[in-house]
């Protein structure tokens, strides 16, 4: 006879969770999830992009939030933490062209808010959820519970001429690695992913309708198969594409003052 926990583990339909899901990779990966079968839910701030999701993908549950605002982003996590999901991925970011454009005091405010403050808050907030739904045994058998994190590969090195949005993603890669030894015990995953270019729209509007030029730049299809192998495979710290990872192994290991000298010189161009 089967007992009452494998009989809800059957009819289990998993539950992704994509913070910053409305536009770009986040979106992409809802969609993917969603084809696989799962029940979605994306958070963003744009009121007409989640009008074109609940036009387009009517079975997406979606959310209004701003994260920069911690209030508001605490009374949806609290509003959310009647429900149960067995993935979450933090896609949400803001970037620009730090170099170029020098950032003033809001567009700072909004950089760290958004890449670090918002991305604590959030996956503080959700392992706790999951720590507890642990403990009830309210997950899916085959599906293990995961925290997902979008970084960049701006952030795997370590320069003291670094950008924020660099520095941000940095801390959120020590963050992930923090709370994936902190979550072992719970058999919770946390995978960060350090990409490359991604050929987004948001990056594409950056660099006036065309980011082609960027190197090594790879499509959002392909983002989402690496994404999606990274957690299966449950690796800590995604890089990719591989060319880029070659790279910056290698410039990690040059002098720190000739490191920062060739990214100086590289950096203070318009991307
Ligand atoms: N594209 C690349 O080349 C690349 C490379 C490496 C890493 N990444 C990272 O990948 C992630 C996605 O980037 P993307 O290119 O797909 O950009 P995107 O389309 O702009 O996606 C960013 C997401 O964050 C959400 N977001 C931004 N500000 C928000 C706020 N104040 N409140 C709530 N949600 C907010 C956006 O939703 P709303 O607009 O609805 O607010 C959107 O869903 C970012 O973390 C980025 O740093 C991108």
């Amino acid at each position: 006879m089967k007992t009452h926990a494998e009989d809800t583990a059957k009819h289990h339909t998993p539950h992704i969770i994509v913070v910053g899901g409305t536009s770009g990779l986040g979106l992409a990966l809802a969609v993917h999830h969603l084809q696989l079968g799962w029940q979605v839910s994306v958070i963003g701030s744009n009121e007409a992009k989640i009008e074109h999701i609940n036009r387009q993908y009517p079975t997406i549950v979606t959310y209004a939030c701003d994260l920069t605002d911690v209030i508001q982003t605490q009374s949806l996590l609290d509003e959310l933490s009647a429900i149960s999901f067995d993935r979450l991925i933090y896609s949400a970011g803001n970037y620009t062209n730090e170099r170029v454009n020098h950032l003033n005091q809001a567009d700072s405010d909004k950089m760290l808010a958004i890449n670090l403050q918002a991305f604590e808050q959030v996956f503080r907030w959700a392992s706790v959820q999951l720590k507890q739904q642990h403990q009830s045994l309210d997950f899916a058998k085959d599906c293990r519970p995961s925290l997902i994190c979008i970084a960049s590969i701006a952030g795997t090195m370590d320069y003291p001429y670094a950008s924020l949005y660099a520095k941000s993603k940095r801390a959120m890669i020590a963050a992930a690695s923090a709370y994936r030894v902190a979550l072992d015990p719970y058999d919770i995953q946390v995978t960060c992913i350090a990409s490359g270019y991604i050929d987004t729209q948001a990056l594409r509007d950056l660099n006036d309708g065309d980011a082609s030029h960027k190197p090594f730049i790879m499509s959002l299809q392909t983002a989402v198969v690496e994404i999606m192998k990274a957690i299966d495979d449950d690796v800590e710290l995604a890089i990719f594409p591989r060319s880029m990872r070659y790279i910056i192994r290698a410039l990690n290991h040059l002098p720190k003052p000739l490191l920062n000298w060739i990214l100086r010189s590289k950096l203070d161009r318009p991307s």
